[in-house]
């Protein structure tokens, strides 16, 4: 049971409780978690004793591993650098733990040290697992956690409870994640699991919702009958970084579509949940997931466009081609853009297509959802003398938070033409720029025990299953893999796909 409903409400909510990160010598270690962990207790939102505990493989001291995440608090938290006082209330319930992910004594000695921190901090055994290592030791951790008897709940003290929270990516096709939901579901239950998207942790995404059920003129033309199609853009403006290894088993199918944009479509496309309640949100986006038109090998073909950026420059700066950068297989195939067309076969969606799209090393780093009305008739103002547009819906993600409406507005004159105008509400401008990190959003709820902005079981099975489809097509090299120049659009095949409907991607920053 949740311990609130909603995490952010301005005051400590949260009991005390251990954290403890696995992989914590991790980038994403520096750079989020602990970043995420030390604004939280700044601002009050984490009850004083909780205490966090790294684990990982290199041997290090307490303090070296202080040190090392105080650097990475000064560098990539929102408030930097870090403050003395918090930090080093932080800083003395921050603990180092060293093990191999394989070596069950580590875990028995780490039980041993929870039990004594349990005493000290009064955590009453409540405990949060974070894995965030390769996911190569997703099992293994969860397995070891169950041996060492830290997975299950002590009977005689209702106070405790363990969550795991799992990092993306969940699995590398549904075969694999149905494998490792059974080997977490042996030792966690899946009230336990928690698997991240940190995409649900922006605060844009979570207004997705509040945008289209707390508004009573949208939901009525939210449907095939006023929506012409819908666009999905997720655009990063840098390319693997250092993380070719990784990526260059998964590509962007599977590292960004599967997950984050799978995601944003869910919450365009799902139906008005009966409640805010976890399961409610999740049961009507799984139903998304199971209306999506399953992909014949010839829709693939026509309906997908992969490709991987070539060496090029952007703004006179060089930029390595994808199949120089370290880690990455020089004869790869792997795609650092994908687009997809889909389809929704429910009778909210039924003939309206929904483009995703996801490339590295693109024009701009941008992440949108444009809503592309039906145009208005065209005896009046649409015609191409005049020069209407459609009514565009743009929920600008990030960096720019904003939403706009784009209205065809009378040019001042004499004549009666007619252009294209925006309409827009900026995050900024009406609640100022404090906005919590994903990664704090996320944290806390899972200490909260609200599961409602974490991926379940069955939707991250059906998503997918979706996913499959295409990769098997791609896996054969249908459609060919296309190249594109770093600081463009990606390949030109993703507008003729859009083209051939007289469909064009939306242009931003607008
Ligand atoms: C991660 C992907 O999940 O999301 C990365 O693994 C990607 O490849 C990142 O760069 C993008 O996240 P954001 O929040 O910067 O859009």
């Amino acid at each position: 049971m949740p311990e609130v409903s909603n995490a952010i409400l301005g005051t400590i909510l949260a009991s005390p409780c251990a954290i403890v990160i696995f992989g914590a010598t991790g980038d994403l270690t520096s750079r989020k978690l602990l970043p995420a962990i030390y604004n939280l207790s700044k601002d009050g939102l984490l009850h004083p004793d909780t205490v966090v505990v790294g684990f990982a493989r290199r041997p290090k001291t307490d303090d070296e591993f202080r040190q090392e995440m105080l650097k990475g608090v000064n560098s990539f938290s929102r408030s930097r650098p870090a403050d003395n006082t918090p930090w080093n209330k932080l800083a003395e319930r921050l603990f180092y733990h060293q093990s191999t992910f394989e070596d069950a004594h580590g875990y028995a000695s780490l039980a041993t040290r929870l039990a004594d921190l349990d005493q000290k901090y009064g955590l009453s055994g409540r405990r949060l697992y974070y894995l965030s290592t390769s996911p190569a030791e997703f099992s293994t951790i969860v397995h070891q956690l169950g041996e060492a008897g830290l997975g299950n709940i002590d009977p005689f003290n209702s106070n405790a409870w363990r969550r795991v929270i799992v990092e993306k990516p969940f699995g590398h096709d549904l075969a694999s994640a149905q494998e490792l939901n059974q080997q977490i579901n042996r030792v966690f239950d899946e009230s336990q699991v928690y698997r991240i998207d940190h995409y649900l942790g922006k605060q844009t995404v979570q207004n997705l919702l509040a945008f289209r059920f707390a508004n009573g003129i949208f939901e009525p033309i939210w449907n095939r009958r006023y929506v012409d199609h819908v666009q999905v853009t997720v655009a990063e403006d840098i390319g693997v970084e250092g993380r070719g290894g990784y990526f260059d088993t998964a590509g962007t199918l599977r590292d960004m579509l599967q997950n984050h944009l799978m995601q944003l479509l869910t919450l365009v496309a799902m139906e008005p949940p009966v409640s805010l309640d976890g399961d409610a949100i999740r049961d009507e986006k799984v139903r998304v997931l199971k209306s999506i038109l399953p992909f014949t090998p010839e829709q693939v073909e026509s309906l997908t466009v992969r490709g991987q950026y070539v060496r090029g420059d952007r703004n006179g700066q060089a930029i390595i081609g994808y199949l120089e950068e370290r880690g990455v297989s020089p004869q790869s195939h792997t795609e650092t853009y994908a687009c997809v067309q889909l389809a929704i076969d429910n009778w909210r969606w039924y003939g309206v297509p929904f483009y995703l799209r996801s490339g590295k090393h693109l024009k701009y780093k941008g992440s949108e959802i444009s809503i592309h009305f039906n145009r208005a008739p065209g005896v009046l103002f649409n015609t191409p003398q005049r020069g209407a547009g459609a009514n565009v819906l743009t929920l600008r993600i990030q960096p720019r938070e904003s939403i706009g409406l784009q209205i065809n507005a009378k040019r001042p004159g004499t004549s009666t033409a007619v252009t294209p105008v925006q309409m827009n509400f900026q995050y900024h401008e009406a609640f100022g720029s404090y906005s919590p990190e994903a990664y704090e959003r996320l944290l806390l709820d899972a200490i909260l025990g609200d599961s409602t902005l974490f991926i379940r079981r069955d939707e991250v099975e059906s998503a997918w299953n979706i996913i499959d489809q295409i990769e098997d097509s791609w896996a054969v090299g249908q459609p060919p893999l296309k190249f594109y120049a770093p600081g463009s659009w990606g390949p030109d095949e993703a507008n003729q796909l859009m083209r051939k409907s007289g469909r064009y991607w939306e242009e931003f920053p607008q």
